[in-house]
């Protein structure tokens, strides 16, 4: 171990400390590059010094905190994935069995929770029904500021520039900002939850997961796979992003949806 290893190992030991976030299990490069970031921006060189910053100030902490969970999101990234969603796996949930749970893991400011929550809601009312009985869908994240704003439900033009337009014009509200209407927010509960710590209190039906995995070494995303494998009832999805695949030891647990959108079905 180098001595700049040493000292971020150091460095996130610490944070976990402070504020439960396990920095060892992401992968470093990454990360390390982003408390680079923080450490221009105080005028610290190294990891040691930036780690004494942190106890002389610990406002820090939030601000580190905000450039490690990187929340960048959008409403329907991907839009082949959300088509592969809405097409083929939706309507084996919803025709199958209630009560439904379907969880957003890493959801951001919402955007993908919610992005479910349209076309879950879609097919619902297409179905002659108008409550979300029987359908329960969690977000969930580590960071308390990106749950907040998902509360909040308004977002900036460009979180909706993968959206369809008939849908933008259906679901938000344009001003300033757009807002998301009703009763799409309702129809979403949001919760915090550190995906490598315990895991949540349900099971699920359909979990997405996307773009976090990517972030965490090979290890953490074992883990990570361990607890969907729990929480996911037998038929149930996972979908991850586009980038991430299933891990090899998971394999024989899972049949193949969709390779390229990277869907997959619990046997
Ligand atoms: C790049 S965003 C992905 C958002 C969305 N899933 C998407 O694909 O657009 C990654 C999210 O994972 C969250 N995250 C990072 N580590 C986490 C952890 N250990 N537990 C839960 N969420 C985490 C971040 O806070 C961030 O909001």
């Amino acid at each position: 171990m180098s001595s700049d290893d040493a000292a971020y190992a150091g460095l996130f030991a610490k944070l976990e400390r402070e504020r439960g976030f396990r920095g060892n299990l992401y992968r470093q490069k990454c990360l390390r590059r982003r408390v680079a970031v923080r450490m221009r921006a105080r005028g610290v060189a190294t990891p040691a010094d930036y780690a004494a910053l942190l106890d002389a100030d610990p406002a820090e902490y939030d601000r580190l905190l905000r450039v490690l969970t990187i929340s960048v999101s959008k409403f329907f990234r991907n839009p082949e994935t959300w088509a592969v969603i809405r097409k083929q796996v939706l309507p084996a949930l919803l025709l199958q069995q209630e009560p439904l749970v379907m969880w957003s893991a890493g959801s951001a400011a919402g955007e993908e929770a919610y992005s479910l929550a349209i076309l879950v809601w879609e097919w619902l009312a297409a179905h002659g029904r108008d409550s979300w009985d029987g359908v329960r869908i969690v977000g969930s994240d580590i960071d308390n500021r990106s749950l907040e704003a998902a509360r909040a439900a308004t977002y900036p033009e460009v979180a909706l520039s993968e959206t369809p337009l008939a849908l933008r014009r259906r679901w938000f509200t344009a001003g300033e900002e757009f807002r998301l209407k009703e009763p799409i927010r309702s129809g979403v509960e949001f919760q915090q939850l550190d995906i490598l710590g315990t895991r949540p209190n349900f099971d699920a039906d359909l979990i997405l997961c996307r773009n976090l995995l990517i972030y965490l070494d090979r290890p953490a995303q074992s883990r990570v796979f361990d607890t969907f494998a729990e929480v996911l009832r037998s038929g149930g999805y996972l979908v991850l992003g586009r980038v991430e695949t299933l891990g090899a030891e998971m394999r024989p647990l899972f049949d193949v949806v969709d390779a390229r959108e990277r869907i997959y079905r619990k046997r």
